[in-house]
């Protein structure tokens, strides 16, 4: 329990977080679940900030990199290869039994300037971005169980037209490449590590829509191709107000794994809230984050929920969203919002209803 007392300005008041148990990784590994985290980097956050380490250690069991396992931060020159906070937060996941996602090998953002005003043939584009993923997946085989090999590469406000081109323009590895960098990735990655978990990762495709659609038709054909992929990350940045139904979040998992056999993830949930912040709308987020929850919990090939971040204070939306605000379970003080209690309702819920384990009803079995 962390007091906060004699804050200026204010009455002598007391102003206490609730850090009372259960807490949620201890629920959802008795679910075999993973609740799993965003982790930035820096004085704010990790491994600097004490509250925000505590906070990250008691209640999530999974991380994901922020940032800084993507080439930005991995490869600020052609010959530097900077491992050294992706090494400190493996260490970290280690030392605190976490599972760790690897985020990500190729992508449109984050691309240093080496790279992105560069001027490489197809051939030599190829050659690099495959020795990146080979050099990095091997850096911590072994360590990371899942890979977003790629990450965003269908882009937003299909119309539908014929001939249109589902694809985003502004890649580097579009640029240099085509079409087909995609399975230069995946195939690199496969080969790097056989072993780990190969993800597409993209946004705006948590509902059937054209874009899911798109995504569905690329990964279908590399399947076809014979190109290793395992699951597909749903991030799910949702605002509140727009969350998909149950049904809706239900069929888009079931339409991945059922025709394309893939594991199913939720990567990077946050649900902003348009400002002010108010208690109804927090109330209608922590309905939202539960549904979330349920959704993946129960669906047989979905093992994670990761959050993008740890709380409202540290989180991208407060740059990138600034009329949003309060994405996540825990707001700027690291206090637990009605988010935080819904969802850790639902889980105790869940695993009262799964001792109770009525008759015939087995629920949780989690596929392979
Ligand atoms: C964001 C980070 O949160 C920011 O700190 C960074 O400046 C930019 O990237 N989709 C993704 C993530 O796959 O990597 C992005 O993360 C958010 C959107």
């Amino acid at each position: 329990v962390v007091l906060l007392t004699g804050m200026p300005g204010c009455r002598k008041k007391t102003l206490e977080i609730d850090t009372s148990p259960p807490y949620l990784r201890d629920l959802a590994e008795q679910l075999d679940f993973y609740i799993g985290t965003a982790v930035g980097y820096g004085s704010a956050t990790f491994p600097n900030n004490s509250q925000y380490m505590k906070t990250l250690k008691r209640e999530f069991n999974a991380v994901v990199a922020e940032y800084t396992m993507k080439w930005g931060t991995i490869r600020p020159d052609r010959e530097t290869f900077n491992y050294g906070p992706g090494d400190e937060l493996i260490k970290f996941a280690e030392d605190n039994k976490m599972m760790v996602r690897g985020h990500t090998l190729a992508w449109h953002q984050s691309v240093p300037a080496w790279v992105e005003d560069g001027d490489f043939t197809r051939d030599e584009a190829i050659s690099l971005l495959e020795e990146h993923i080979d050099k990095v997946v091997k850096r911590w085989q072994g360590k990371i169980r899942e890979w977003d090999v790629v990450n965003e590469v269908i882009r937003d406000g299909l119309t539908g037209q014929p001939g249109e081109n589902p694809r985003r323009s502004n890649s580097v590895w579009e640029r240099f490449i085509g079409e087909d960098w995609v399975e230069f990735a995946f195939r690199a990655a496969a080969e790097a590590d056989p072993k780990a978990l190969l993800f597409y990762n993209d946004y705006g495709i948590e509902r059937k829509n054209r874009k899911q659609d798109a995504v569905f038709a690329l990964v279908e054909d590399l399947l076809a191709k014979g190109v290793k992929i395992n699951g597909i990350g749903f991030q799910g940045h949702f605002v509140s107000g727009n969350v998909p139904s149950e049904e809706e979040l239900k069929a888009n998992l079931d339409r991945f794994h059922d025709e394309l056999g893939l594991k199913v993830q939720f990567t990077e949930v946050d649900i902003r809230i348009k400002k002010p912040v108010t208690a109804e709308k927090l109330a209608q987020q922590a309905e939202e984050y539960k549904r979330v929850i349920k959704v993946a919990l129960e669906h047989p090939a979905c093992d994670a929920v990761l959050l993008w971040g740890v709380d409202d204070g540290h989180s991208w939306i407060n740059s990138s969203f600034p009329e949003h605000g309060a994405p996540l379970l825990l707001d700027s003080r690291f206090d637990r919002k009605p988010a935080y209690y819904a969802a850790r309702d639902y889980l105790l819920a869940e695993i009262e209803r799964r001792q109770g384990g009525e008759e015939g009803e087995e629920g949780g079995e989690k596929e392979e």
